[in-house]
């Protein structure tokens, strides 16, 4: 494999990753060219577009793009961009149109984004505009895995779960609904979207397992903003069945994930003891699962974890999908979509909004504490002199064993997922090509 130039910035081997990555115009230009170009990025979730004509404003990278559903139900991913002078043809974040029309010369396309109206089109064009080769731009492949609609600019891009490879249990573990049916969930409540001073890796990678971060939420355990909370029980999240196990898993594609896997012998912990109907829905969604899955299958349970390049999510509370976009170098928007079962009665989902917005977002009390620490370390990595030294990502060099052809796993705290995410990154920006990318030259 040729050397690159910005391959000595990840040095795996010896666990030190360069500033650069974090900082740097030039890195930031590769990313936009060679990474968000070609992988495959979290869009939107069907649930927020269930009708013709709806649409959804998304990003892809640092571009915005329109997820809609057209006349005939089908789900589309355009570029937001007219094709005459470049407008944004769509402004608003959400809604439901009959046609995407252009605020600038009012040239107008439909929901398959065909360009179907053009003023003055006898007078001005007759002869001369084909119509019909200047549609939208749509994104060559299109994926909706259990209502996550995904998408990749890159033609050549392996289809989509081949790309997700392993990792898919995981993302199983979110998408699917509590009582163990398949892609089961939808978005409630709008999107919360928020900017901050930071490089979108710091979110990535947190959620791919630094649970080495949690003394930073020593606050808010200890005011207590779980399910349990009126009942005097501290802490983030629903206390955990003793004997359960952590696991961190990294794989050949960059994702990484950190899942619990219960004991053979396991029963529903208490989670939500204040509101008897949550706790009611809960218990029997508890069994239902087991039956569903099976008692192996079952044992799996969600808690964080990343697709690459920039998809987190939060598997069991609070539940979410979550993206960070790139703005500059220095710079993310993030944007947090709350997950709950489809079937679950309104007042479950009511409650379960409220601890979302409790935990999450700008307001959260959780993820205030991981804005202050990403912001802070990005602008204390930025002047010339802290620029000249990497950052350290020696810890459990050595725990994780090799678990299936190019997965690394271990039940210890690390940054063996974070090592793997970046060794992957650095192929994106040198654009080498998808067998590197999936991990294939190595198994
Ligand atoms: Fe859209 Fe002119 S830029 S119609
Ligand atoms: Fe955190």
């Amino acid at each position: 494999m040729a050397e690159h130039r910005f391959d000595h910035l990840v040095d795996t081997a010896n666990g030190t990753i360069s500033r650069e990555l974090f900082v740097s115009d030039d890195v930031h230009r590769a990313e936009q060219e060679h990474l968000f170009s070609r992988a495959w990025l979290f869009i939107g979730h069907e649930s927020q577009i269930p009708n013709p004509g709806d649409f959804f404003t998304s990003r892809m990278g640092e571009e915005s793009v329109i997820l809609c559903r057209d006349r005939a139900s089908k789900v589309h991913v355009f570029l937001n961009t007219c094709r005459h002078r470049g407008m944004k043809v769509c402004r608003y974040d959400e809604g439901n149109t009959p046609l995407l029309t252009c605020p600038y010369h009012a040239w107008s396309y439909s929901l398959d984004g065909k360009l179907v109206g053009v003023p003055m089109y006898d007078k001005l064009y007759e002869g001369v505009l084909d119509r019909a080769a200047w549609s939208l731009i749509e994104v060559p492949q299109l994926a909706n895995y259990k209502g996550a609609v995904f998408a990749t600019w890159d033609p050549l891009a392996p289809p989509f779960e081949e790309y997700l490879g392993g990792a898919r249990d995981h993302l199983d573990l979110v998408l699917d609904a509590s009582e163990g049916r398949a892609g089961g969930t939808e978005v409630v409540g709008g999107i919360q979207k928020w900017i901050v001073p930071s490089n979108w890796k710091f979110g990535t990678e947190n959620f791919m397992g630094d649970s080495y971060h949690n003394v930073s939420h020593r606050s808010v355990d200890l005011v207590g903003i779980s399910p349990n909370a009126r009942s005097g029980i501290k802490g983030r999240r629903a206390s955990e069945l003793p004997g359960t196990e952590h696991v961190w898993l990294s794989y050949p594609q960059g994702h990484g994930v950190h899942s619990l896997r219960l004991p053979v012998e396991n029963e529903y912990v208490d989670a939500f003891r204040d509101e008897p109907e949550v706790e009611a829905y809960f218990r029997r969604c508890y069994d239902e699962r087991k039956t569903r899955l099976g008692p192996e299958r079952s044992r799996w349970v969600g808690l964080v974890g990343s697709i690459f390049p920039n998809l987190s999510f939060h598997g069991r509370q609070p539940h979410s999908l979550f993206v960070w976009h790139p703005h500059g170098p220095r710079s993310m928007e993030v944007w947090r979509f709350y997950l709950v079962d489809r079937a679950a009665p309104e007042p479950v989902k009511d409650f379960l909004r409220h601890y979302y917005m409790r935990y999450s977002g700008p307001g959260g009390m959780t993820e205030q504490d991981d804005m202050e620490n990403w912001n802070y370390a990005t602008a204390a990595s930025s002047g010339t002199i802290a620029r000249r030294y990497p950052y350290n990502y020696q810890q459990s060099m050595h725990a994780s064993v090799s678990s299936a052809p190019g997965t690394m796993q271990t039940t210890q705290i690390n940054e063996q997922n974070s090592r793997d995410f970046y060794r992957r990154w650095v192929d994106y920006v040198s654009n080498r090509d998808w067998n590197v990318l999936m991990g294939r030259d190595v198994l």
